[in-house]
């Protein structure tokens, strides 16, 4: 399954919350287009299984902009929440239908919002969290990036002690978006790896690990899969999804159940890994002219380490002497930051909601 249901907001004015950045045309194509990160990530998923078994989960507004964007995507494989309660529900609603078609069902869960490079050593972790499955089935397998950086977006997992699946490891702990110089020491000892936000495991495993961690959630979901699929199971849905408690998969279930030795295992992904969450992380995709990273129509003059983006191809960004800013033009908004304070973007639009 892959999880679409973010908003994207560190990528503010570009991303909104009508058209969120895993439906944006960001990431450019050698013949000079552009496609989507979510159509990046069902692709991805095709070198290891046929598009009928990729299930996508998404609020129920983005719906539309799902269909249009993953032409391969089965009808009965979209599943909308009426309201976006985090990925442990977006998770558990699909682990939910998943299992109720096929209890013995093993599940991979993606995120959207990843660029990877190449597809085959991602192919070949995903299949080798596969064998880690088969070898202890009730496991909760984490694919896991050795980190490049103290970042503090990311979870961090610990890698334990070997198992019989070469790559993969029993995870000795798991902290999700760690403060700085936590994330600093980790860093430093070269225990830790990023959890990369894909995991692999029965859908049974993960709604019991929900029930134990998280029980409103899964009494909650087990009533919308317990009404017949239609209007009635729609309706329930509708009802109680609001309700269940809005928090992230990583902190419902993969921190507590890494408190049990043995119940989460990391499978190392050796790939070129960038989660485009923010300006500096999608400038990474943009072209570089003359020391900046740029998409749109621009000109500096004496200006560099800036990230300049213009959605509009007429509208022209002009800097002179500028540094290590960034500036993204879109028609209804600019916006402009230095690029040190580009993860305060969320804060801004926060801000700008609170007084509009
Ligand atoms: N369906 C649905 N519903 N999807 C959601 C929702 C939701 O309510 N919220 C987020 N998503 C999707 C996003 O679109 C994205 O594809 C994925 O779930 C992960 O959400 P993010 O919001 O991007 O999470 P993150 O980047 O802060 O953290 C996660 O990913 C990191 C790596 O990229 C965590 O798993 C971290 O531990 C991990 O390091
Ligand atoms: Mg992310």
């Amino acid at each position: 399954m892959i999880m679409a249901g973010g908003s994207g907001t560190r990528l503010w004015p570009l991303s909104r919350a009508e058209r969120p950045k895993q439906l944006l045309d960001v990431v450019a194509e050698p013949g000079g287009g552009a496609h989507s990160l979510l159509a990046e990530a069902f692709t991805r998923l095709e070198a290891v299984l046929p598009a009928e078994r990729i299930w996508v989960c998404t609020a129920a507004r983005y719906g539309e902009q799902v269909r249009a964007a993953l032409p391969r995507l089965r009808a009965d494989r979209l599943v909308l929440e009426p309201v976006a309660r985090d990925t442990a529900n977006a998770v558990g609603l699909t682990a939910a239908l998943v299992a109720d078609a096929d209890p013995d069902a093993e599940l991979a869960v993606v995120s959207a919002d990843h660029v990877i490079r190449p597809v085959e050593r991602f192919a070949d972790a995903l299949r080798t969290a596969y064998d880690a499955l088969a070898a202890r089935p009730r496991s909760l397998v984490t694919l896991g990036i050795r980190p490049t950086s103290p970042a503090t977006g990311f979870g961090y997992v610990r890698r334990g002690g070997p198992t019989e699946v070469p790559g993969v490891a029993e995870a000795a702990a798991f902290v999700e978006k760690p403060d700085r110089s936590t994330a600093e020491e980790y860093l430093a000892s070269g225990e830790y790896l990023w959890n990369s936000g894909m995991f692999v495991w029965r859908a049974r495993t993960v709604l019991d690990a929900l029930a134990e961690h998280l029980p409103e959630s899964a009494a909650g979901l087990a009533r919308v899969v317990a009404a017949p699929a239609g209007e009635r199971r729609t309706a329930v849905l509708a009802e109680v999804f609001p309700t269940l408690p809005k928090i992230s998969v990583d902190y419902a279930v993969l921190e507590p159940a890494a408190r049990e030795p043995g119940r989460v295992l990391v499978a190392d992904l050796d790939v070129d890994w960038l989660d485009v969450g923010s300006w500096p992380a999608l400038a990474q995709t943009l072209e570089t002219a003359g020391g900046n990273a740029v998409r749109g129509l621009s000109v500096a003059l004496d200006a560099a380490g800036n990230i300049v983006f213009s959605d509009d191809p007429e509208h022209l960004v002009a800097l002179v002497g500028l540094r290590d800013s960034v500036v993204v033009h879109t028609a209804d908004v600019t916006m402009v930051c230095p690029v040190s304070d580009a993860e305060r973007v969320k804060q801004l639009l926060a801000e700008i909601e609170a007084r509009h």
